[in-house]
């Protein structure tokens, strides 16, 4: 059976696991929630590589993956590069804020950018935003939310000083007309009912789960994978958890095993 990898600093790369499970059929996922080390967005960028590098080291020793996915777009951002030079021959997908499809489909040419610090301020941000080819004149209003992915982890989005947070950096998108936000984080996904509620129920929120998920096909595809049989989905976590929401968020009880 085909084994993939998935790791994130905690429960965001799930939703990237919900994408995955849409469109591959027969493969074991391993995935690891690194809450010990979260939030991974206000580490440096050496220590959220080591991270990367211990966590594909476990899943290549110890389950022997045919293909990685980085459900994390920090991760990504620190390690993706030296992770491919250092396995040329693993399958690896990474995570990459969905600025693109976002600049393609705004009509107001206003486009909301949520990340970690560690994500905007990173070489591959500043590399995607200035080879971005594009005729349209299209502005970016770029927003680091730390912060926001502990109100996630702890389920404290509604709290005063996480609503207070959200209002400070999205109102001023919503004054200025952005129609579309791109949720640079795995975890934002999460709190899409949050920013709804302060920008409308008209805000386009995008993430990258269903490229990864079909990046990650096409290229198991070149290697002669078949996508028929079942999926099955192991949990580790390298801390504490919430099980209950991990449970609603894949809709079946998981059995969550502590690294
Ligand atoms: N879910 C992650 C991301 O996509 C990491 C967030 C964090 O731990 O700060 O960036």
């Amino acid at each position: 059976m085909l084994k993939i990898g998935i790791f994130d600093s905690g429960l965001g790369g799930l939703t990237v696991v919900q994408a995955i499970s849409k469109v591959i059929k027969g493969a074991e996922l391993f995935y690891i929630a690194d809450t010990k080390n979260a939030p991974y967005g206000d580490k440096t960028t050496k220590e959220i590589l080591q991270y990367s590098l211990d966590i594909t080291e476990y899943f290549l020793n110890n389950h022997h993956i045919d293909a990685l996915v980085i459900a994390c777009n920090t991760a990504t951002s620190a390690s993706i590069s030296t992770l491919r030079k250092i396995y040329p021959n693993l399958i690896i997908v990474g995570t990459e804020p969905a600025v693109k499809p976002a600049i393609e489909q705004t009509k107001t040419e206003k486009v909301g950018v949520l990340a970690t610090p560690a994500t905007l301020r990173g070489d591959k941000y500043q590399s995607l935003i200035k080879n971005l080819t594009t005729t349209k004149d299209v502005e970016l209003y770029e927003q680091a939310c730390a912060g926001l992915v502990e109100h996630i982890e702890n389920q404290t989005l509604k709290s005063k000083e996480s609503m207070e947070l959200l209002k400070r950096w999205l109102l001023p998108m919503k004054k200025a007309n952005v129609d579309t936000i791109v949720l640079g984080c795995t975890h934002y996904p999460l709190a899409s009912s949050v920013i709804e509620e302060i920008m409308s129920k008209d805000i386009i929120l995008l993430d990258s789960g269903r490229a990864i998920a079909n990046r990650l096909l096409a290229l198991l595809k070149e290697v002669g994978y078949k996508n028929s049989g079942e999926l099955e989905l192991n949990l580790y976590t390298t801390g504490d958890i919430d099980r209950d929401f991990v449970n609603r968020l894949i809709g079946k009880s998981i059995n969550t095993i502590d690294l």
